[in-house]
């Protein structure tokens, strides 16, 4: 280096460092340096600091280069000094931990959960001198953050108003997000802008860098808590906000109180953002359930699609889907077809009138008399098929919670392994009965529903009964410590294809994978063939973007939700959602890029056998993959259904060509993707 190179060098190390790459004593230079921590492999730092006024503060960066910069911690009471000044100190330790578990189902056999652990404890200087610890697990891939509050004489009772934590993002970029608190819950196409333009978002949201950084934001294990949504206070300062409840406090607990872990997922492209979404996994409990073999993912079909098409009603009356007949014949087809599960909506009293946002009505174990129940559940089990209950409650888990133990009761004893519960309300529109017996309105995801939803859980494991709720609270990965917690809905789903206008656009499944399906399995009901919703209404897909659904959109229960005569009459196309897995010993996305394209590699569990599946948005997209998951020397029939060359959603979407070829594990895969389209692929291995 000359020396002139090395006196540029020194000056702009003081004037040109562009505001990104600032450290965070450079950008705060009076906060001081409490304690910091890498992560295993020294990607990720971890610092935490305290300014003068004692306010404690975390920022995280990658490589050196700052992801998260200064962001501080604390907490709002409704009935106490709010908890974010005057700390100092108290104490802090560190530990290692690497452990490989099983998970009983999913989308990886194992995961391994290997992280650096910071724990920092904060005084309060003044009279009250309240603690607040704060607990950080650092990954290779993200950083996931809990407070600690412990019971102390000064905070017997938290009532927390909110909670004040930030996520300041280091550098510009764009946001995927969802908007928070609007009527329809959790059911919006996704918002692309700026990180500057977030409003308030749900989580997970999704952000890409300028320099090409993946982050998501998340949390972990929301117990008895309410969910955290995220605001853009300034810049690119998001900061939480619980969701609300109708008593004050967003969250009301007596000490101690560890929260859910806040989680910032950070990888450095699209398909190692989905990969590193298994923190979530980690920082949950582990299974609690003991032997959960009776959980079983499987395909099923159902008296469904109908309702949503207008064809059949969930009400009593001459177009009442739910009979004894209907259902037979459904089960019969399940049967022929090797689906395992017949769902069957609206079998039960209280879909007459106006149920919707009120389900007083709703009885959870008298059956409308044209639904023998126990008749139904013996003729699946004779065809080997199970009958998938369904609990709609209309945002009234008052009625619901009352009659919980006998509906489960109901199902266990005949044999029903699964129910769909729902909660069709308005944001907000939830009825619940407080302790003084009133009723109160309260919010999807907020501290009674997060309660609720993990009541239901625990009571229908005791009954070996496994759940999938639609509207319901988000997935925070409690399905590690509650194996029966299968699935859920929580986005736009396949439903929105049946109903009147906007459709889900091409894009939607593209965007859905990097952030949705971040959180966790979502019962999206892919597989519509006819690609009809209600009034002849085009769906914005092509055919063979239906089948690539299955392998892309995960879930361990994954309908099939067509009617029975557009899957007869596409029986090679059907063929695909027959042969397809829904559990799986591995997953790899080959390639991936946020709201453009996705691509997933997946090994059914148990078997030789992998699937790919990959889907677009509404441009062409074409992809070219090596085949090196395969394994090295054997033979493999890849069955290929992929859009024909003159596909496109808008004007051919039936185009599909299904053809067999041999490959090995050093041959590729290139396919082109239609506008709107996919393509999937099995593997059978052949001598
Ligand atoms: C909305 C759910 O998403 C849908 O699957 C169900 O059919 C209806 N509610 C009725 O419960």
């Amino acid at each position: 280096m000359t020396l002139f190179r090395l006196f540029a060098a020194f000056v702009l190390s003081f004037i040109a460092i562009p505001a990104a790459a600032q450290t965070i004593a450079q950008a705060a230079p009076t906060a001081q340096f409490v304690a910091s921590a890498a992560s295993p492999s020294g990607t990720l730092k971890v610092d935490v600091t305290l300014n003068p006024e004692g306010r404690v503060a975390y920022a995280v960066s990658r490589e050196g280069q700052p992801v998260i910069s200064e962001s501080r911690l604390g907490f709002l009471f409704t009935d106490a000094p709010e908890m974010l000044r005057n700390f100092a100190l108290a104490g802090q330790s560190t530990r290692s931990f690497d452990e490989t578990w099983q998970q009983p189902w999913g989308e990886y056999r194992s995961i391994r959960n290997r992280y650096n652990e910071l724990t920092v404890s904060f005084d309060e200087k003044n009279w009250d001198k309240r603690r607040m610890t704060v607990v950080f697990r650092i990954y290779d891939d993200g950083v996931g953050f809990r407070y600690e509050i412990p019971r102390q004489e000064k905070l017997a009772h938290a009532n927390i108003a909110d909670e004040l934590t930030e996520f300041n993002v280091a550098e510009g970029g764009e946001a995927w997000s969802n908007s928070a608190f609007e009527w329809n819950r959790e059911e919006y196409v996704y918002n692309r802008t700026p990180i500057e333009q977030i409003g308030t978002a749900q989580t997970p949201l999704t952000i890409r860098t300028n320099s090409g950084l993946h982050l998501s934001f998340h949390e972990a294990a929301l117990v008895d808590y309410s969910a955290m949504n995220l605001r853009r206070v300034s810049g690119r300062t998001l900061k939480s906000v619980l969701t609300p409840s109708a008593t004050g406090p967003k969250v009301s607990r007596a000490t101690p109180v560890a929260t859910p872990w806040r989680v910032i997922m950070i990888a450095p492209d699209a398909p190692s953002l989905y990969r590193s979404a298994q923190i979530i996994l980690n920082l949950n409990e582990p299974n609690r359930l003991g032997d959960v073999g009776w959980v079983k993912p499987m395909k099923y079909v159902g008296i469904w699609w109908d309702m949503h098409l207008d064809r059949k009603t969930w009400n009593s009356g001459p177009k009442h889907g739910a009979t004894t007949a209907y259902t037979k014949q459904m089960i019969d087809f399940a049967a022929k077809n090797g689906f395992g599960g017949v769902l069957v909506e609206g079998w039960n009293k209280g879909w007459d009138g106006d149920w919707f946002g009120r389900g007083f009505d709703f009885s959870f174990t008298e059956a409308y008399p044209d639904f023998d129940i126990a008749e139904v559940s013996r003729y699946a089990r004779s065809k080997g098929v199970v009958i998938i209950g369904h609990h709609e409650t209309a945002g009234n888990i008052a009625n619901y919670e009352k009659q919980l133990g006998p509906a489960l009761d109901l199902y266990q004893r005949l044999g029903i392994p699964a129910v769909k519960t729902g909660y069709v309300a308005d944001a907000g529109g939830i009825q619940a009965e407080g302790s003084d017996g009133k009723m109160r309105f309260e919010w999807h995801e907020g501290q009674t529903m997060v309660n609720h939803h993990l009541k239901v859980v625990t009571e229908a494991a005791k009954r070996r009964i496994a759940v999938n709720p639609h509207e319901p609270v988000k997935d925070t990965g409690l399905r590690r410590t509650y194996p029966n917690w299968v699935a859920r809905e929580g986005q736009r789903g396949m439903e929105y294809n049946a109903w009147g206008e906007p459709k889900n656009p091409p894009e939607h499944e593209a965007n859905l994978v990097f952030t949705r399906m971040m959180s966790g399995p979502m019962d999206f009901t892919p597989g519509v063939l006819s690609l009809i919703g209600k009034n002849n209404t085009q769906i914005l897909s092509t055919v063979a973007k239906q089948l690539a659904l299955y392998v892309v959109i995960y879930s361990p229960i994954q309908m099939a939700p067509d009617l029975i005569e557009n899957y007869q009459a596409q029986p090679r196309t059907f063929k695909f959602i027959k042969d397809v897995a829904v559990d799986w010993d591995d997953t790899r996305m080959l390639a991936g890029e946020v709201g453009d394209l996705a691509v997933f590699a997946r090994k059914a569990r148990g078997t030789d056998q992998w699937f790919v599946g990959a889907v677009g948005d509404e441009q062409e997209r074409r992809f070219d993959v090596a085949l090196d998951f395969l394994q090295p020397g054997r033979r493999y029939r890849a069955e290929i259904y992929r859009d024909g060359e003159d596909a496109d959603y808008r004007t051919n979407p039936r185009s599909i060509v299904i053809e067999q070829r041999v490959v090995t594990s050093s041959d590729r895969l290139a396919m082109r993707l239609a506008p709107g389209g996919g393509g999937a692929v099995r593997f059978v291995p052949v001598r």
